[in-house]
């Protein structure tokens, strides 16, 4: 059977990345395989982010430049699906098929398991599908196996929100809080790691508030952690997104007890004031989240963190937004993604008075950034000289250069010889910029590259 070409594009948050993969997954069996370019590919799907404005409004570009690419094509006799998959799909399904007709499929992220079905009935009838069911347990019980594909690997383990920060769409497009039986997601983890994974990132919406069921008892995200760190061939555990109230005692211990849980944490905080958390409904002050770190630190002293601001929340004071920047000072935040405030339809922050303009928010996140930036800087400088264990998973711009991920997730380039590619590698860090560090392998190996001795790596 001739091969069926599959263009997916992805917006969003890691988990979006963990369900692309995914579709593409259940979509094989259907003879549907990758391809690099929208050009004459048979679907189209496009998995969508609605967190903030700009991020839906992206859908609607990207979709009259594939409109084309799919009209172009039935001139031509040929046929092109478009799916539009994910976040904004849940939220705005109606209005998507309203604004782009041409849209075939239209998919929440908690049903994907069926599009094989709704790509078959579409050879039929060719009236649009739509499916926007809420049922992750169905999805995660009909996925095939999640194939190895290089050395790191998302694990999506848990689904959906029942925090309900006012300014997020998330509860909403996601669904409640869903967690996978532990033994769902260890046989699913052994299997990246036969597949030769090294790294994994285990993921949820609130990934530490993970409660699966292990043979009708609850285990929590501690338990679930020691068990992936049990299985030979995973080398190193990251986790992400996590909500600071529930970094329990037993979680916190877990990072001093294991070495493949890595050193640095994103923990998003999202305001340095109290008063601003509480119109946010964060559910956690100020203090709790210091008390956290410093508790953290005594576990693992060499550990950093990264958070997520918002500025310009509704009423946001200048107090409030001072109390932010000394916040994010004092924490030494090691990376940092900061955002202004996006009203969402249909969350509680939407409707609130106050609402701040454009300038306002720009002011204030390029204040913030600044510091964020200085502190990043910082951490990368005092990198420099230091021995780290690098994992090179991607091909860097120049002929023998690799990529690969400090312990802190601090892109790291050097001269790698091909064969070392998927390795973890003592690298000597020699040079920091913002965003990612030069170095050189600490104990040059065969077949390494001569230049791998030049100082100064390009970064
Ligand atoms: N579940 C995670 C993060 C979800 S969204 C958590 O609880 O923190 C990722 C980030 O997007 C959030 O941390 C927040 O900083 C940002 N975000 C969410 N809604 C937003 C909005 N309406 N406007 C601007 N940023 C937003
Ligand atoms: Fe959104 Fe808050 Fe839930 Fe995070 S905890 S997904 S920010 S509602
Ligand atoms: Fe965006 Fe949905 Fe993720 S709104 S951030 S893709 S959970």
């Amino acid at each position: 059977m001739s091969k069926k070409g599959l263009y997916t594009k992805t917006f969003g948050c890691q988990m979006n990345v963990y369900d692309s993969q995914r579709m593409g997954d259940v979509l094989k069996p259907l003879g549907f395989a990758d391809t690099e370019s929208p050009d004459g590919a048979e679907l189209i799907l496009i998995n969508t982010c609605h967190i903030r404005e700009k991020a839906a409004e992206k859908l609607f570009s990207e979709l009259g430049r594939y409109r084309q690419i799919k009209e172009a094509r039935e001139r031509d006799g040929e046929r092109t699906l478009i799916a539009v998959a994910g976040c904004v799909a849940q939220a705005e399904g109606e209005e998507i098929l309203r604004r782009a007709p041409f849209v075939d499929i239209v998919v929440g992220p908690q049903t994907y398991h069926r599009l094989p079905e709704m790509v078959s009935r579409l050879g039929t009838d060719r009236a649009p599908q739509v499916d926007l069911d809420f049922a992750p347990e169905a999805k995660f019980d009909q996925l095939p196996a999640n194939e190895a594909n290089g050395p790191t690997a998302f694990l999506s383990i848990q689904e959906g929100c029942d925090k309900f920060c006012t300014f997020c769409v998330v509860p909403y497009t996601r669904g409640a809080e869903y967690s996978r039986p532990l033994a769902d997601v260890i046989a699913e983890a052994r299997g990246l790691a036969l597949g030769g994974v090294r790294e994994v990132t285990l993921l949820g919406q609130n990934v530490n508030a993970y409660h699966g069921d292990a043979d009708g008892r609850s285990a929590n995200f501690a338990e679930l952690i020691r068990r992936v760190a049990d299985i030979d061939g995973i080398e190193r555990i990251r986790y992400t997104t996590s909500h600071p109230i529930d970094m329990d005692d037993d979680l916190i211990a877990v990072h001093g007890e294991l070495a493949q849980l890595m050193p640095f944490l994103h923990l998003p905080v999202q305001s340095g004031s109290d008063s601003m958390l509480a119109r946010m409904n964060r559910h956690h002050k100020i203090d709790l989240y210091r008390g956290i770190v410093d508790k953290l630190l005594r576990a693992r002293p060499d550990l950093k963190l990264s958070t997520d601001f918002i500025v310009g929340f509704p009423g946001e004071t200048d107090a409030e937004f001072q109390a932010t920047l000394s916040f994010a000072r004092e924490m030494g935040f090691v990376q940092a993604y900061c955002f202004k405030y996006s009203a969402r339809p249909g969350t509680p922050a939407a409707i609130l008075p106050g609402q701040l303009s454009e300038a306002i928010k720009s002011e204030r996140l390029a204040a913030l950034q600044q510091v964020l930036e200085t502190n990043q800087l910082v951490f990368n400088e005092s990198c420099v000289d230091r021995v780290m264990p690098i994992l090179f998973d991607r091909p860097g711009r120049k002929p023998g250069q690799m990529i690969g991920r400090s312990p802190y997730m601090q892109p790291v380039h050097a001269m790698v010889p091909d064969h070392a590619f998927g390795d973890i590698l003592d690298v000597r860090i020699v040079s920091a910029r913002t965003i990612s560090l030069g170095g050189e392998l600490a104990v040059p190996i065969l077949g390494s590259n001569p230049s791998v001795t030049h100082r100064g790596a390009n970064v």
